[in-house]
């Protein structure tokens, strides 16, 4: 096995992301929680700060001069040469575990030197970690995955997403062009968990036309370590602003480049 520089981080990662996991599983469900509205779609509620603050205060303790991007504004700016950043999701699919439906997880990643040097995302309901260290493969609980073998559309089932950043009748454009093809389609509501579903075989793809970086670094990692395909996401401003994200076997890439590039609104 070739040495990773990223070990000790990753091992950090490891724990915490598990912590994290028991302390939003602990509330899961409970009555009363507050959900707070940032926007159109987009909720929050204390759980999802408390889970950032304490992944954020662990990693500071262990690497104070760590840079981090936290979707709750867990944010911190770092001071090493080597300009990785932390990208992490406290709860994705804040809107499933704000009602009690068992489809959330938390996503930590690690990019340096514009590569995704590893991905978690844990999903405490199922007690199901994927990992994924760039060139290492990509595992669930230590066990290692692949991508589905998926080839024809009518064999597919394609996780979507739903994005209020972009006209709303592009979501039915890409149900439409599916449903055409005859395709399966599956929106679950957390961006992150559907992508270690595509990277542990259970999804054969995942798009939505705009998504965070916090939402899918870590899948991405996955689906890469697993065998699958992406669309370059890590461009531009990628990281605060996001970007489009498509990825899936690496049989289904053409099918889906071009029913994607090719939706109008409905
Ligand atoms: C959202 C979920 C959702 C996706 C949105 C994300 P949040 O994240 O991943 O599935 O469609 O784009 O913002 O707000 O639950 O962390
Ligand atoms: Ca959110
Ligand atoms: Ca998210
Ligand atoms: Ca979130």
């Amino acid at each position: 096995m070739r040495s990773d520089p990223f070990s000790s981080r990753f091992e950090l990662a490891a724990r915490l992301v598990r912590e994290a996991g028991q302390l939003a599983l602990g509330h899961f469900r409970s009555s009363g929680l507050q959900v707070g509205r940032k926007g159109l779609q987009d909720f929050v509620t204390p759980v999802d700060h408390a889970v950032e603050a304490l992944l954020v205060a662990g990693i500071r303790t262990a690497f104070p001069d760590d840079a981090i991007l936290g979707e709750e504004g867990g944010t911190h700016a770092g001071r090493t040469d080597d300009d990785a950043i932390w990208v992490i999701d406290p709860i994705d699919g804040t809107i499933n575990y704000a009602r009690g439906l068992p489809l959330w997880c938390i996503s930590v990643a690690l990019v340096q030197a514009g590569e995704i040097r590893f991905g978690l995302i844990f999903n405490p309901v199922a007690d199901e970690l994927y990992t994924a260290r760039l060139g290492l493969g990509a595992h669930c609980n230590g066990r290692p995955i692949r991508v589905s073998s998926a080839r024809l559309p009518e064999d597919a089932r394609i996780g979507l997403g739903y994005s209020r950043r972009r006209p709303v009748g592009l979501h039915a454009g890409a149900v439409r062009a599916l449903l055409d093809a005859r395709c399966e389609y599956a929106r679950i509501g957390s961006g992150a968990l559907s992508l270690a579903l595509v990277a542990d075989g259970r999804l054969d793809g995942y798009w939505e036309p705009h998504i965070n970086s916090w939402d899918v670094l870590a899948g991405l990692c996955l689906i890469r370590e697993a065998g699958g395909w992406s669309a370059p996401f890590l461009h531009g401003e990628a990281l605060v602003e996001g970007n489009p994200v498509l990825a899936c076997t690496p049989a289904l890439r053409d099918f889906l480049v071009t029913t994607f590039s090719g939706i109008t609104a409905a």
